[in-house]
């Protein structure tokens, strides 16, 4: 499930590490940087994210609900009034404010990481993880009546095969990979938390190793 990417900012192959303390920081994931959900529409950040969050005792953004009130719009109304550059503009400037340098997870809308300026920001300041499933399971996850802008009226299928032909190879450049398929969101908890180093502890009331 998970593939190895980039090495983490810090993390047991970090310079000066001691392998041989069993106190060290396997990573600073959701200790002293924030955690970003990055992928296509239908893999689950939100949901994922929020539980995410729970188990590491760390507050939750959705993005795009943080979007929404700041624009006291729906996106969908966004993309429809304003259109879509407008919408991927608050998105960035969102995504900016959201990046204080608290620990937090955060689960953004599928195009926030393409947007070079948000992708590096986030890609210098937290952890980034792709959550990766087959444009299928995407597909048959976000249904035939989804209210998201870029699938109203189109096939989700191809719409989606098609946006994970673009975009996969710039999700790709987060520093976590995870494949969910069709394994229950928490399986991909229990993936990311082993990934960023909190392993079976988290949700025990331990931290760590
Ligand atoms: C979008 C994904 C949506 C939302 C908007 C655009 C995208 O978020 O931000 O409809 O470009 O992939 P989710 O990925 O949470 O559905």
């Amino acid at each position: 499930m998970l593939q190895s990417a980039h090495p983490l900012p810090s993390g047991p192959g970090a310079p000066g590490a001691d392998p041989f303390d069993p106190n060290r920081p396997r990573t600073a994931a959701g200790r002293d940087r924030a955690i970003v959900l990055v992928g296509l529409m239908g893999v689950g950040k939100s949901t994922v994210g929020r539980r995410l969050a729970s188990r590491l005792r760390l507050p939750f953004v959705d993005a795009d609900q943080a979007i929404e009130e700041a624009a006291g719009m729906t996106v969908a109304e966004i993309f429809d009034r304003f259109g879509e550059p407008y919408f991927r503009d608050g998105e960035r400037r969102v995504i900016a404010r959201l990046m204080d340098g608290t620990p937090k997870v955060i689960a953004t809308g599928g195009g926030a990481f393409i947007n070079d300026e948000t992708r590096a920001l986030i890609l210098a300041e937290a952890t980034a993880i792709w959550l990766n499933a087959h444009p299928d399971v995407l597909a048959e996850r976000v249904g035939r009546r989804d209210s998201r802008p870029l699938l109203r009226g189109r096939n989700p299928k191809q719409v989606l095969t098609e946006l994970a032909t673009v975009r996969n190879p710039i999700y790709a450049e987060a520093h976590i990979h995870i494949t969910s398929n069709k394994s229950p969101h928490d399986t991909t908890v229990n993936a990311i938390l082993k990934a960023i180093g909190f392993g079976r502890a988290a949700g025990s009331g331990r931290r760590g190793s």
